[in-house]
Formats: structure tokens, sequence, C-alpha cells
């Protein structure tokens, strides 16, 4: 199982912020907005992961985030430069995929709930095709948008719709078989010269090999690519953390809860962090469980 992390991008949407830093080196509150979907996809069981990220960001990616062996993982690096669309990892990715079935998740998106690594887990371990995931929201209109009817048969996906025939968007976060990668040799590029992830699934759902999960209101979806959604995602995960106690989206503790990395470890990286409240609350994971 591969994973594909999608960090590039022009993040015209938080200009000036995005001037001179990547849009998922941004602090979503108390931490780097890509250890959001990084720690997703960890949760997911997946810890061979291919980061595609702009030329100018891969030094500050690789610093921060290293070959992923203190995690337990295996980090790797892609240039996209432009914003040549989210499908365009599979032509970025291809050596990387081979012949395996691959999870791709979307910089900017956070995902939160009880449980949802292994509901993500479980799709992905059982996936035939390609899998999406639903998230009911306000505005359908700002994101791809899924159609299905009451036996959950997909009808329609449409990228960004002006009458959206749902309020079901298409979350950043996608399954696919070792088809997708013969499916974006074959894409075209749409009006606004990107490869489509939306015309992947559209492929799928053709063939007949498109599954849907929805993920129900007991979760929160937030996509932190706009002024708004940086600080409404900011103010999420400051009001549950200092509520709980616990943090989200902590690699180190993902790792850790994970199997990946065992408590001496986890030891040693928490005292990188010295008496900071980071490395404090690592410690504390250990002395919990
Ligand atoms: O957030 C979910 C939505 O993401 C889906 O519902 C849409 O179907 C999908 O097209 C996408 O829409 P956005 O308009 O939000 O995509 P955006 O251009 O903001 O890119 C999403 C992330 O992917 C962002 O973190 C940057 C990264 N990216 C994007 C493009 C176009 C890349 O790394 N390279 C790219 O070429």
């Amino acid at each position: 199982m591969k994973g594909l992390l999608m960090a590039g991008g022009t993040g015209s949407r938080l200009a000036p912020m995005t001037k001179v830093v990547s849009k998922h080196l941004l602090p979503v509150y108390d931490k780097p907005m890509i250890y959001y979907p990084l720690t997703t996809l960890m949760l997911c069981g997946v810890r061979e992961i291919l980061i595609i990220c702009n030329s100018r960001d891969t030094a500050d990616y690789q610093a921060l985030l290293g070959d992923g062996s203190l995690w337990g993982c295996a980090f790797s690096y892609a240039v996209q430069d432009g914003a040549g669309g989210i499908a365009e990892a599979y032509r970025i990715g291809e050596a990387f995929v081979r012949d395996e079935t691959s999870a791709l998740i979307l910089g900017d998106n956070i995902f939160y709930g009880d449980r949802l690594g292994s509901v993500f887990a479980d799709a992905v371990s059982l996936n035939r095709g390609a899998t999406i995931f639903a998230h009911h929201v306000n505005r359908p209109e700002d994101y791809g948008v899924v159609e299905f009817d009451s036996d959950k048969n997909i009808l329609s996906i449409e990228e960004k719709p002006t009458n959206p025939r749902s309020n079901w968007a298409v979350t950043g976060l996608y399954v696919y078989d070792a088809e997708v990668v013969d499916i974006v040799r074959g894409l075209q590029r749409s009006d606004r010269g990107e490869l489509e992830v939306t015309d992947i699934n559209r492929a799928y759902l053709e063939r007949g090999r498109l599954n849907l999960k929805r993920i129900g209101r007991g979760y929160a979806w937030l996509d932190a690519g706009t002024p708004d959604g940086l600080l409404e995602a900011s103010e999420f995960v400051r009001t549950v953390e200092r509520r709980q106690g616990y943090r989200i989206a902590c690699p180190e503790e993902v790792a850790y809860q994970m199997g990946y990395i065992d408590a001496d470890a986890l030891g040693r990286l928490a005292r990188e962090h010295g008496s900071s409240a980071y490395g404090n609350y690592l410690l504390n994971v250990i002395a919990e469980v």
C-alpha cells in the first residue's frame, strides 16, 4: 500500500501568506498543516509515502519530515512545478506506485473523528477499483460533488458544479487500485489546464468500479485552503485540544499508537523537543498507556 500526499499547487487563495512559504507549512493552530493529512495516511496503515511539492519547497519538507524513519515510515519526495492538477500525482508518482493500491490525500484536508483511522483503513484494505469518501457540506459548489440514490449507487460526480445535485462533497482522500496509472495516462487536461481528480473518479464510475463511503455528521472534515478555512481549522483544533488534553495529528503519537515505533523511540523524540509543551505531551503519551 502506497500513499501520495499532494503538497504542491500555487496556494493562490492564501496569498500573500504563500508568497515565500508553501501553504502546507502554515500552522493549523499548533502544527504545520501537512501533519494533518500525513497522520491520516499513517492512521490508514500507510507508511510508504511520496510527498509531492514544488521544487522551491522540497528542502523545507525534507528538513521538517526527513525520510520518515524516525516515525517508522518511509517518505520520499517528488516535484510538481505549477498546478498541473491533483491527478498529475499519478504521472509524477507512476514508478513509485507501480502495481500497488494507493491512497492519495490532499495536503490541505483535515479529517477528525473517533476511529476514523480504522474506517479509512478498512476501506483501504477492502478496496476494489476506487473508493471516495463523501461528507455533507453547506456549500457543495466549492467541491467535487457526488450524487447517489437510496441504495448508495453513484449517479453522477461533478467538479465544482454551479447547480450541485447533492450536498455531498467528495473529500480529498482517494483510494485507487493499480489501474489508476493507466487511467491518468489517458486523461486530457481540463479547461483550466489541470489533470482533474474528478476525471479519474468519473473513469472508475463509468467502469462500474467506483465505491462511495459516507463520512457522517459525527466526523469533521475541514479544508484549510482559504483564509477562513485556515482560521476555522485552527479554531477547531484549538477547541478540541484544549478541552480534551489530547493533540490532534501528532505524528510521533500516531506512530507510537500504530506500533510503528516503540516507547524508547517515542521518548527520544520527546526529549528532542526539550521541556516544551509538545515534548511534555509526548512524554505523557508514554506514561498514560
Ligand atoms: O478538498 C477537496 C476538494 O479538493 C475536492 O472536493 C475537489 O474535487 C478537488 O478538485 C479539490 O478541489 P480544490 O479546489 O480544493 O483543490 P485545490 O486546487 O485547492 O488543491 C487541493 C490540494 O492539492 C492543495 O493542498 C494543493 C494540492 N495541489 C493542487 C493542485 C491543483 C497540488 O499539490 N497540485 C496541484 O496541481
